[in-house]
């Protein structure tokens, strides 16, 4: 089975390219570097042994998408690349839905034109928009998202849900990832954004490593465990592991179109992850109560229910081995610079 990755050099792409090469499968790469590193390439080979068939493309350049098709019997494609910075496609509406729509609709024809139909797509939980219930099932309310990162997605959930109500032979499995955080146990591959991250847990890094002063904690007085904002932190090798029960999936059930959550199931506030962090690492992590971020919602955290019945998908990772690991990827990546 020869799996199409783009995105393969991104943060949940790059793990999930470690464990579909550990498990022997043929994986052509694209990316496009918009947001990812040429370097991961190697540390990937250096986690696996392993080198990969790669391609420096940009998905809205159909020739490009074209040649990896005629150059490999693709069979399979897993659907990374897109932009995910909540704020900045509130400022960038035209680039997201550039990237994140049109850009799948090239691919999506490339695909149909050799017959290749088979195709994991990464969603987001938000998706679910300002969730009035929790924990969120694939069933509940989809739409009212807040921003045109969400928006992206859904649209493009729509999208496949024509494209396969108007050609059964499509086998689509989308994914509605909550939040991933941590980092492969090599410490090799992991996520650390340039400039100042909009999410929790790279934040809390940087402070931890003294780079930027105090976490900012967005509102404690909402009707939670302690006032704080509470989410379904998820690991990203569990993220990972996933993505081999969909390939399998896709290979066993030959055509339909699978929506399925990944997450834990259980929700974690701001402060329990902050207390976690500086028990496991034994750092400080100074903050203060800020007000609270616009579209920001209570609690989210998913039903995976469906993942565990279906996928027979089981989450390994607590979170004390997610702040161990995303702490321990970029104290190594500062070893890494400077050897
Ligand atoms: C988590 C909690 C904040 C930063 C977003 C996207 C989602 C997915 C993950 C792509 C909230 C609080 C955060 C900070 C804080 N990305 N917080 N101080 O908003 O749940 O989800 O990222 O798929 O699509 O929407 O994640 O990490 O930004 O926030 O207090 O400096 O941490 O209020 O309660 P979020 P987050």
């Amino acid at each position: 089975m020869k799996i199409l990755v783009t995105g393969c050099c991104g943060y949940i792409g790059s793990h999930t390219l470690v464990e579909l090469l550990n498990n022997g499968y043929e994986v052509v790469g694209l990316d496009n570097f918009s947001n990812s590193k040429k370097d991961v390439l190697d540390k990937i080979e250096k986690i696996t042994g392993k080198q990969i068939v790669f391609y420096e493309c940009d998905m809205l350049d159909k020739d490009n998408l074209r040649k990896i098709f005629q150059e490999n019997k693709i069979e399979m494609v897993i659907d990374f690349a897109a932009y995910k910075a909540v704020g900045e496609s509130v400022e960038k509406p035209i680039s997201y839905y550039i990237n994140n729509v049109s850009s799948v609709l090239m691919l999506l024809d490339v695909m149909k034109s050799f017959g290749v139909k088979n195709l994991i797509f990464s969603s987001s939980a938000t998706v679910y928009g300002m969730a009035e219930e929790v924990p969120l099932k694939e069933t509940s309310f989809v739409g009212g998202t807040t921003n045109p990162y969400g928006t992206s997605k859904l649209f493009v959930e729509k999208i496949l849900m024509d494209l396969y109500n108007s050609d059964n032979d499509w086998n689509i499995c989308i994914f509605r990832y909550f939040n991933p955080i941590g980092a492969h146990s090599s410490g090799l591959i992991g996520e650390n954004p340039n400039g100042v991250p909009a999410n929790l847990m790279p934040y809390i890094v940087k402070v931890a490593k003294k780079e930027l002063e105090c976490l900012n904690i967005f509102g404690d007085d909402y009707d939670t465990v302690d006032g704080t904002g509470v989410r379904d932190y998820i690991h990203i090798m569990d993220l990972a592991l996933a993505h081999i029960l969909g390939v399998k999936k896709l290979c066993e059930v030959k055509s339909g179109l699978h929506i399925y959550n990944l997450g834990t199931g259980k929700g974690i506030s701001v402060l329990e992850l902050v207390n976690a962090f500086k028990k496991v690492n034994n750092v400080d992590i100074p903050y203060k109560i800020a007000p609270r971020r616009a579209g920001d919602i209570a609690e989210c955290y998913a039903s995976i229910r469906k993942a565990r019945e279906e996928l027979g998908f089981i989450p390994k990772r607590g979170i004390d081995d997610m702040c161990f690991d995303a702490y321990n990827y970029v104290l190594k990546e500062n070893e890494n610079e400077k050897n």
